[in-house]
């Protein structure tokens, strides 16, 4: 057997500029010909896509919070056996937009679920696949609203008020302290072009890329 992928996550607040980030780390892979799938949580695959269709409805404003909670989940655990699993048994590196520190900072700070109940249902994905770094975009959420122009309208979660943006914030920033050796912080006050450099460096500081 080869050897197991690299799995790598990307988390921030809506609008931290994660998705460029990604492009461009996959445009320094290729470049080096590193095989690397980029996928997306909540979604990846098509049964993960259609929870994830139901999760965001802007219609459903009656979803508990436990209930949104338990669909992350879900779609979590079908998209690590359809796209992250096979890919990282394959050798390739996985970038993964979003994954479980997502539903601490959502779910549980933003939300007021408990740690336990998220440990709970995320513990299949949690002793299973674990990235081996999770890279935290580092931007206030009032920032990065400015930065695309505001909240999309038809989008549950980007609705949800800057309240909660805030405290999804705030968990983030609890999460980096309790996991400081998972999750790191990515300055992103410079150009695109800045923190994709600052990016490369943490990850070939950590070994993860050449
Ligand atoms: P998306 O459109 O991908 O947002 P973004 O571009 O900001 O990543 O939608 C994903 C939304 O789901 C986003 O608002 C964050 C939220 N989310 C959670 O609340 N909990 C989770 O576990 C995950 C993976 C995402």
């Amino acid at each position: 057997m080869g050897k197991r992928g690299i799995f790598i996550a990307f988390e921030g607040c809506e609008g931290a500029g994660k998705s460029t980030q990604m492009r461009l780390l996959s445009e320094y892979l290729t470049a080096r010909g590193v095989e690397h799938v980029i996928t997306r949580e909540p979604g990846g695959g098509e049964i993960s896509e259609a929870i994830r269709k139901i999760i965001l409805n802007g219609k459903f404003t009656a979803m508990t919070d436990e209930c949104e909670a338990l669909l992350y989940a879900a779609a979590r655990v079908q998209h690590l056996a359809d796209t992250v699993a096979p890919a990282l048994e394959r050798g390739k590196t996985v970038l993964c937009d979003r994954y479980i520190f997502s539903s601490f900072a959502y779910q549980g700070s933003g939300r007021g679920l408990s740690e336990k109940f998220l440990r709970d249902i995320n513990a299949y994905a949690m002793e299973k696949f674990m990235p081996d770094v999770t890279l935290f975009l580092n931007i206030s959420p009032a920032s990065a609203f400015r930065r695309k122009h505001g909240a999309d309208e038809n989008d549950r979660i980007e609705q949800a008020g800057e309240a909660f943006h805030r405290k999804v914030y705030e968990g983030y920033l609890e999460l980096l302290r309790t996991f400081p050796d998972k999750l790191i912080a990515v300055d992103c006050s410079g150009t695109k072009q800045e923190t994709s450099q600052r990016i490369l460096s943490i990850l070939r500081r950590g070994g993860f890329i050449e």
